[in-house]
């Protein structure tokens, strides 16, 4: 089968394409099931901030080209099985700076895919939303059809990708599923710019020993999600062509805060680490976590990495990126 990653080139992209070439070759990623049916991936991917360097050594086809390009859509979705759209502008505080931008990649980026999609009867796409939806609605742990209040033109383009997806599932007899992805990390994560995300901002600051720069008290609360999980459950869903007709929470219904996280750090790193509270950051949400039980109703077999494993596994990766590189192989260019 023939499965294109838009944004494949990215942090969950190009992890995603790791685990689709395993499954294809019969082996399931950390131990979770999957087909044996041999895959072929094409990335789509403008390396605005994923890169070549993520998918060295995977045997994937690379269209370098922009998800608002018809061409480059049509070059990469010719004879396609099912699509996985990754492709975004992400970062709250980024898309604060820039809404057009966010909205452009998002919102009109995700009808372009879909149209695309439909133009080579492509018939299952898989998309990323966010948790970012949930918003300002205190009510924990976020179930599916609560209502949604985004707080960034980040949040609102991404509510934008996955009702799109919807509405191209019924209008036109798509398989669709639209995952909200919860703070996922791990590996390819980059560090050291503006607009990083918080585990490999502390990683970076624990290995550099600078201060851990924490926006707010710290009592903020994340599901956190290893990125392994997360390209093990698209893999799933490829192989098995699963579609649902409302958008599925992709985390398993933890809570930990940054102090927690910080916590948890320090104890694998067997030293205490300093800590620089900032201003609380516009657009950021209080508090996350996600209702799985849709999500365990189509992928109850997904065993989840825990945290502390993959926070061990994404310090181990940051290390090794550091040695090969230290010039900052982990930022973002
Ligand atoms: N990382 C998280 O915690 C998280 C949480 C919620 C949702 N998401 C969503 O998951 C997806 C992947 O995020 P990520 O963390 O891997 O980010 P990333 O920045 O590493 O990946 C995004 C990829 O999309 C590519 N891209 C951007 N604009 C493009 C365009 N116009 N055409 C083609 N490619 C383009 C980038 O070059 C990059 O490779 C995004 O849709 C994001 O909104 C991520």
């Amino acid at each position: 089968m023939k499965v294109v990653i838009t944004g494949g080139a990215g942090f969950i992209g190009a992890n995603t394409c790791a685990a689709l070439l395993r499954a294809g070759s019969g082996d399931g990623p950390h131990g979770n099931p999957t087909g044996a049916t041999p895959i072929e991936v094409t990335v789509l991917d403008d390396l605005s901030s994923g890169r070549m360097s993520n998918l060295s050594g995977l045997d994937v086809t690379m269209v370098e080209g922009s998800i608002l390009d018809d061409d480059a859509l049509d070059a990469s979705f010719a004879g396609a099985d099912s699509v996985i759209h990754l492709a975004a502008r992400p970062s709250v505080p980024r898309s604060i700076a820039d809404p057009v931008t966010a909205h452009t990649v998002n919102a009109t980026g995700t009808v372009m895919v879909l149209e695309a999609a439909r133009r080579h009867d492509v018939g299952h796409v898989v998309v990323a939303s966010s948790s970012s939806v949930y918003g300002s609605n205190p009510t924990l742990p976020k179930t599916e059809d609560m209502t949604l209040r985004p707080m960034s033109p980040y949040a609102a383009s991404k509510l934008a990708t996955e009702t799109y997806t919807v509405a191209w599932a019924s209008s036109y007899g798509m398989d669709t599923l639209a995952f909200r992805f919860f703070n996922v990390f791990g590996p390819l994560q980059p560090a050291d710019h503006v607009y990083a995300a918080v585990v490999p901002a502390f990683v970076a600051a624990a290995l550099d020993g600078r201060p851990l720069p924490i926006n707010g008290d710290g009592s903020q609360s994340r599901d956190f999600t290893s990125v392994h999980t997360v390209a093990a459950t698209l893999t799933d869903a490829v192989v098995r062509r699963v579609g649902h007709p409302a958008p599925v929470n992709l985390a398993f219904g933890t809570r930990t805060t940054l102090l927690e996280l910080i916590g948890e750090l320090e104890r694998q790193l067997g030293r205490p680490l300093e800590r620089e509270h900032r201003p609380p950051r516009a657009g950021d949400v209080p508090h996350s976590q996600a209702d799985q039980t849709r999500f365990e109703s189509l992928f109850g077999h997904i065993t989840p990495v825990p945290l502390p494993e993959a926070l061990a596994d994404t310090i181990a990766w940051m290390q090794s990126a550091r040695a090969a590189d230290p010039t900052g192989s982990t930022d973002l260019h």
